[in-house]
């Protein structure tokens, strides 16, 4: 069969959306305010995925428009890449869970699916991942950010071969000045990674 096409793909997350939108039912839809699907370009190369949204996001309907998402769009420029034209942001949970708590084991296996059915349509050269829990789940390990954040992983998702940047959550750095350090520095790696595959 012929490899999809970009407006194929498109059109197949259009889908998708939809489905989370309107039809799909899991506990955290009933608190949520709004479905934080992702943004960005459908057809980047570069995909970040986050946790899951929190107040900002469940009230707009869009992934990283808070404090940390302020940071976000801040270390994307200084490595001169623009959100809108470069990027694609998802989380690993599309609902807030609530009051911001860690998301659970069962809420990420039951939106996990919906990601990888995202990266699949999108297909990122490289998938930067943000904190611990997109991390663990796309890596597959148990491994913490602390030890594998910088270092770069090829994996599968959902039989695409993709390159994994693990960083720190823009959060944490918020929180931890020399957490921003190393998160600026990783992010400096970001152009040379896009070029060199
Ligand atoms: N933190 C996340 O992990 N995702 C968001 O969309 C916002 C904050």
């Amino acid at each position: 069969m012929p490899e999809a096409t970009a407006g194929e793909r498109r059109d197949d997350l259009v889908v998708l959306y939809k489905h989370l939108r309107y039809e799909h039912h899991c506990p955290l839809r009933e608190t949520r305010t709004k479905l934080v699907f992702g943004a960005g370009n459908a057809d980047a190369e570069l995909m970040f995925v986050g946790e899951a949204p929190g107040a900002q996001e469940d009230l707009s309907g869009l992934p990283f428009v808070g404090r940390a998402g302020r940071l976000l769009d801040e270390l994307l420029a200084e490595v001169g890449l623009d959100r809108e034209r470069d990027v694609f942001v998802a989380n690993v949970l599309k609902c807030r869970p609530p009051g911001n708590r860690d998301p659970l084991p069962e809420e990420i296996a039951e939106c996990s699916p919906h990601l990888f059915r995202q990266i699949e349509l999108i297909r990122p050269r490289l998938v930067c991942t943000l904190g611990n829990f997109a991390t663990k789940l796309l890596s597959g390990s148990p491994q913490g950010i602390t030890r594998v954040h910088g270092t770069v992983q090829q994996v599968s998702v959902g039989g695409l071969d993709i390159r994994l940047f693990p960083l720190f959550h823009p959060a944490a750095a918020l929180r931890t000045p020399s957490v921003k350090e190393l998160l600026r520095a990783d992010f400096g790696r970001i152009p040379g990674l896009l070029e060199d595959q």
